[in-house]
């Protein structure tokens, strides 16, 4: 009898071991917490820490190609990077508004972003140096979740360009309207690819009196007033044609 329970017990132990082998195994795919944030790392990036004086400071590398984040109030955007050897982009990373870097050149370069709004009053900057697997590091900056960030709303593909200034339609979108609309279903707002043509003029830039009472918060005078002066007949123009674009 104490044989066979010692026996048992000792099964029981190597299955916990087992167990705990193989946690630790899928964890190592998975994203990492940086308590901060969360993000998937590539293959072979692991995570290390700086002293920060008034934020939190470290970064992530393969050995070869590394990567600085600085996480806190005082935290820069890209400007610094801004020189004309850059391409950038403005997205929508797990629903917090991110600018993006790359080199013209591949491994050329800053690698980097930037989020002004990441989490309460925080900011975070990514940034690394002449980085040989560009594409990688795209993808995991894609993956960065804080505690409030919505998964759901998500980039498909960074569109750079060589102005940090938003230009496109869709960066346009992706800056001001992607609070509420989703590019093809319905969010707080209708689908951006349902609404009809007219509507944008009418709803952003018309200036002549509204004849419907609001029935809703963020209704006609809610978009005049927001985008009326912010957004110009360009802008509007671009917003209709991704409206209208399948990308
Ligand atoms: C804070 C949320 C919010 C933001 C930001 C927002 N919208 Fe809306 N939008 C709504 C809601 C809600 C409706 C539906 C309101 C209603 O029907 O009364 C709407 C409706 C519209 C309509 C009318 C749709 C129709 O078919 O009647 C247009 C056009 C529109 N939005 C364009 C935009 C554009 C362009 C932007 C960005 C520049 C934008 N919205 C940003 C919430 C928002």
């Amino acid at each position: 009898m104490t044989y066979c329970l010692n026996h048992m017990k000792q099964i029981v132990l190597i299955l916990l071991i087992v167990i705990s082998l193989f946690s630790c195994n899928s964890n190592e795919k998975r994203s990492k917490d940086f308590g901060a944030f969360e993000m998937m790392l590539p293959p072979g990036y692991k995570k290390f820490k700086l002293q920060g004086i008034d934020s939190y400071v470290g970064g992530i590398t393969n050995g070869k190609d590394s990567l600085i984040f600085d996480y806190g109030w005082y935290s820069g955007d890209l400007s610094s990077a801004a020189t004309n050897q850059q391409l950038f982009a403005i997205d929508t990373i797990n629903g917090k508004l991110a600018e993006i870097t790359r080199p013209k050149i591949k491994g050329k370069g800053f690698t980097g972003l930037y989020i002004d709004k990441a989490y309460k009053d925080n900011k975070i900057t990514f940034i690394g140096f002449n980085i040989e697997d560009e594409e990688s590091i795209l993808e995991a900056f894609k993956s960065i979740r804080f505690p409030d960030s919505d998964t759901t709303i998500n980039s498909i593909k960074f569109d750079f360009s060589i102005t940090a200034a938003p230009s496109s339609g869709r960066k346009l979108f992706h800056i001001h309207c992607a609070a509420c609309h989703f590019k093809d279903r319905n969010m707080t707002g209708p689908a951006f690819s349902s609404i009809e043509e007219s509507k944008f003029y009418s709803w952003i830039l018309d200036t002549t009196a509204i004849i419907q009472p609001d029935s809703t918060r963020y209704s006609i005078k809610y978009h005049r007033e927001t985008f009326g002066k912010t957004l110009n007949e360009i802008d509007v123009q671009r917003l209709m044609e991704y409206s209208n674009s399948d990308r």
